[in-house]
């Protein structure tokens, strides 16, 4: 049996609303005992240097290269971590040398499968030196150099937390982030996992561009106006809904240039739509119907999003994740502490059907701090 550690997950999600730090305790099959999380918030400067580095990194062709931009966001990235973890150990009233491994996540400023480029931000050995704990980083590469999607990762996670609440399968478990995902644990140990098409993304960015809020609050302005029939016609349209899992796809993928006639309001209405309908297409790539769909993400605090998703869910009960005692919004920053400490022992982080690598497959890069004196 493989020994329980104490783990430390972070998330920085493509929305750059903060770091997400979660502890606990578990053997990298089980989930021992959770601890606390809490979200350490970027502020505007900080998310205006992020920004910027989506933009640019764009132009890499080597997920290495930090031109520009991307090595001052790096920098920050690695910083704002690791002010993070201090604060939320002080908080703990927890010593550094208490936490066995950090899973380390980093912030991805680029990722296209079709281009096997994948590129997350953050310096997972500076990390470690500096808080003096090991850290598992760089969780996608392996995958993606494997011939993998890189993505979704949280799959192995979602599974065991479907063993701890002891629901019976099939299950689904959604993911609104930036982008949404979905893991769907079934019966003889099936597990698949994929990218559905937008989260939050799209309508943060429509949201901020013609309102300057940085999101649509419990979704009041797309609840105020009406979807475009027409437009949301043409965004389902997209060859991505049909096609056969794994899949993935980069917060970027869908742009919003249809929609420039839009009110705000019809405009917002339209984006959520697209987010619930595609979420829901997702079901018919799926071999069995899953008989509940748990929500995690920032997306689940979006009343009207909720009402959206489980109107087109047609029939499958939709709850958040709280609904099985979890904590839905740490969630992805769990799912990281689980995976640093499956790394640690080699276990497989992903599998054919989560990121279509050709066999189970571990990944990470394990960085210990350097020792001094
Ligand atoms: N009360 C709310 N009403 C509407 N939307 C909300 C609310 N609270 C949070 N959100 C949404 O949740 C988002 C943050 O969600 P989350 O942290 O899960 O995403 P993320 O950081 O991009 O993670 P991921 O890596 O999964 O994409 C916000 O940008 C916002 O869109
Ligand atoms: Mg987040």
């Amino acid at each position: 049996m493989a020994e329980i550690r104490r783990a430390i997950g972070l998330m920085s999600g493509t929305s750059l609303d903060g770091v997400d730090v979660a502890l606990i305790d578990t053997d990298g099959e089980r989930i021992a005992a959770f601890g606390r999380a809490k979200t350490f918030p970027y502020d505007e400067p900080d998310r205006q240097v992020f920004r910027q580095a989506f933009e640019e990194a764009r132009a890499l062709t080597d997920r290495t290269a930090r031109p520009g931009v991307l090595a001052e966001a790096e920098t920050l990235v690695t910083l704002r971590h690791a002010e993070a973890v201090e604060a939320f150990l002080a908080g703990e009233r927890t010593e550094a040398r208490a936490v066995d491994v950090v899973g380390f996540h980093g912030q991805t400023v680029f990722h296209d499968p079709a281009r096997a480029l994948t590129v997350q931000i953050g310096d997972g050995q500076r990390l470690a030196d500096r808080l003096r704990i090991p850290v598992v980083w760089d969780f996608r590469a392996a995958d993606m150099a494997a011939g993998g999607q890189g993505a979704p990762l949280a799959s192995v996670f979602h599974r065991a937390l479907a063993e701890t609440a002891g629901r019976a399968a099939p299950l689904l478990f959604l993911n609104i982030g930036g982008v949404a995902n979905v893991t769907f644990v079934g019966g003889d140990d099936v597990l698949i996992a994929f990218d559905t098409g937008p989260g939050n993304g799209l309508l943060d960015d429509w949201t901020r561009a013609r309102t300057g809020k940085p999101f649509d609050a419990d979704g009041r302005l797309a609840a105020s106006g009406r979807p475009s029939e027409t437009i949301l016609e043409e965004l389902l349209s997209n060859p991505y809904f049909t096609l056969p899992p794994p899949k993935s796809l980069d917060r970027d993928t869908f742009s919003m240039e249809r929609l420039a006639g839009l009110s705000a309001a019809d405009g917002a209405a339209t984006l959520l739509q697209f987010t619930a309908l595609s979420i829901a297409a997702s079901i018919a790539l799926l071999p069995e119907r899953p008989n509940a769909c748990f929500a995690s993400g920032g997306g689940r605090h979006n009343k009207e999003m909720m009402r959206a998703i489980s109107g087109a869910l047609a029939g499958i009960p939709l709850q958040p994740i709280e609904a099985l005692g979890f904590d839905g919004d740490a969630t992805e920053a769990q799912a990281f502490a689980f995976l640093a400490a499956r790394a640690i022992d080699g276990k497989p982080l992903s599998y054919p059907l989560t990121t279509g690598v050709p066999r189970p497959l571990s990944g990470g890069r394990i960085s210990r701090p350097a020792t001094s004196g």
